[in-house]
C-alpha cells in the first residue's frame, strides 16, 4: 500500500486532536466523514477539507474508495463498528478502550485475524513523547533494572479553551449503563496500558481500593501491580480535586509517572496538563547527575497526532502497530481487575478477567447524578 484512503466515523470531542495526524500525513487522504450528526459532520468536513460525509457507517463502508476506518465513536458501538469494518475487509483503528468487555475485544481481535487485516487500538499515551523518552531512557539500562512504577492521576478543573469548547452529549454515554465503570474505565485505561508498556513487562495481579467519588470520577483510588518479575511491583493512585484549577491546555487534569530502578530514577512530570514547572523528562542517574530533557515535546495533543501517523506508517510498511488487539485486551483485564480487586477486597489475577466487571454502586441513577453536580455547583 503506498497511500491510505481513510475514513473517520464519530466527529465527537476526541476528534479535533485524533484528526490532525491524519489531515497532514503526506501518504494519506482522508476521504470521507461519517456521524449520525449530518449537520455537524458536513462542517467538520468543510472546515477539515474533507470530501465526502456519510450519515451511516454501512453506506461508508459500501464506498470502494476507502481502505481503512479510524473509529471515533463512542465506546459500547467500538465492538459494532469494529466489526462491521472487518467484515468489509478494511483495516481498522479504534479509539480507548477497545471494548465493553473482554469477551467482546477477543471477538474483535480474533475477526481481525482471521479476515487477515489489521486492527490496533488508538492509544495516544503509547505517543506522547515525554513517555517515549522515558521508555527508551528505561530499555537503553539509564536506570539499570527498574524496581518500582508509580502512577499518579489528579482531576481537577480547567478553563482551557478545549474544556469550555467540549459539548456535553459527549458524557452522557459514560454516565449510564452502556458503560461497565466510570472514570478508571474511560480514562485511567490509559494508565493502565501506560504500566506494563513502559517497562516492557506484564502485570499479573492487582491489589485496589476503589472509592465513588461525585459524578463518574472514581477516587481516590489506590491499586499495587504485581509485575512478572518477583522485583517489580507498581502504584496507582486517582485523586479528584474539583476545586483545584489545573494548568493545561486540555483536560482539567495532569499525571505524573515516576520509574525507580536499581541504578537510578525516572520521572516524566506531566502529560494532560503542564502543572509543574519542570523538565518533562528528569533521569536521576547512578552517578548522582541529575539530568532534564528540556527539549522533548510536552504537548499532550503531540500523542494524537503520533498515534495517528502511526497508523498510516504501519499501514504502509506492513509493520504491526502500537497498540495491537492483544494489548488492548490485557489494559482491559487490568482495569476490570481493580474494580473486581476493590470490590471483594481480594488480590485479583489480570488472566482470569474474561468478561466485565463494574465498581460498586455503578452506574449512578439520574438522582444521585443531580445532587453530585448540584453539590460540586453545576448546576
Ligand atoms: N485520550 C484519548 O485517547 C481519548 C479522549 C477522549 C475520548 N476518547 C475515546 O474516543 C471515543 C469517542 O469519545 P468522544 O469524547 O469524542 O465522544 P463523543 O460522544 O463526543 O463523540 C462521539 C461521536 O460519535 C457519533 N456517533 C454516535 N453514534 C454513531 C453512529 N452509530 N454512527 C456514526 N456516528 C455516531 C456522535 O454523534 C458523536 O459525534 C470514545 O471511545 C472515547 O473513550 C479517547
Amino acid at each position: 500500500m503506498k497511500r491510505v484512503r481513510l475514513g473517520i466515523v464519530g466527529i465527537g470531542n476526541i476528534a479535533q486532536l485524533n484528526v490532525l495526524g491524519y489531515l497532514e500525513h503526506p501518504q494519506c487522504d482522508v476521504l470521507a466523514l461519517c456521524d449520525t450528526r449530518k449537520e455537524e459532520a458536513e462542517h467538520k468536513a468543510a472546515v477539515w477539507g474533507v470530501p465526502k460525509v456519510y450519515t451511516a457507517l454501512d453506506d461508508m463502508l459500501a464506498d470502494p474508495d476507502i481502505d481503512a476506518v479510524e473509529i471515533l465513536t463512542p465506546t459500547d458501538l467500538h465492538k459494532e463498528h469494529v466489526l462491521a469494518v472487518i467484515a468489509a475487509g478494511k483495516h481498522v483503528s479504534c479509539q480507548k478502550p477497545i471494548a465493553n468487555s473482554v469477551k467482546d475485544a477477543l471477538e474483535m481481535v480474533a475477526a481481525a485475524n482471521a479476515a487477515g487485516v489489521t486492527l490496533r487500538v488508538s492509544e495516544c499515551y503509547f505517543h506522547y513523547p515525554p513517555l517515549l523518552k522515558a521508555r527508551q531512557l528505561i530499555r537503553d539500562g539509564a536506570i539499570g533494572s527498574p524496581t518500582m512504577v508509580r502512577i499518579k492521576t489528579v482531576v481537577g478543573d480547567s478553563d482551557s479553551e478545549f474544556s469550555r469548547n467540549l459539548q456535553p452529549e459527549g458524557y452522557a454515554w459514560r454516565f449510564d449503563n452502556r458503560s461497565p465503570g466510570g472514570h478508571l474505565f474511560d480514562d485511567m485505561i490509559h494508565k493502565f496500558a501506560t504500566a506494563p508498556w513502559i517497562v516492557d513487562t506484564e502485570i499479573q495481579s492487582v491489589q485496589a481500593i476503589v472509592r465513588q467519588g461525585p459524578l463518574f470520577f472514581e477516587a481516590p483510588t489506590a491499586a499495587i501491580f504485581e509485575y512478572a518479575r518477583e522485583d517489580l511491583l507498581g502504584t496507582m493512585e486517582v485523586a479528584y480535586a474539583p476545586r483545584m484549577q489545573m494548568r493545561s491546555s486540555y483536560y482539567g487534569a495532569d499525571e505524573f509517572f515516576e520509574v525507580q530502578g536499581t541504578d537510578g530514577l525516572i520521572w516524566v512530570t506531566r502529560c494532560t496538563g503542564e502543572m509543574l514547572d519542570l523538565a518533562p523528562v528528569m533521569l536521576f542517574r547512578g552517578d548522582g547527575v541529575t539530568e532534564s530533557f528540556t527539549n522533548v515535546n510536552a504537548d499532550w495533543g503531540a500523542g494524537f497526532i503520533g498515534s495517528s501517523r502511526h497508523f498510516i506508517d504501519c499501514l504502509i510498511s506492513g509493520e504491526t502497530p502500537d497498540m495491537t488487539g492483544d494489548q488492548a485486551v490485557k489494559a482491559l483485564q487490568l482495569c476490570f481487575a481493580t474494580y473486581e480487586a476493590s470490590n471483594t477486597r481480594s488480590p485479583v489475577r489480570v488472566d482470569s478477567i474474561e468478561t466485565s466487571v463494574s465498581p460498586a454502586g455503578w452506574p449512578k441513577t439520574g438522582d444521585q447524578l443531580l445532587r453530585d453536580a448540584q453539590d460540586l455547583g453545576l448546576v
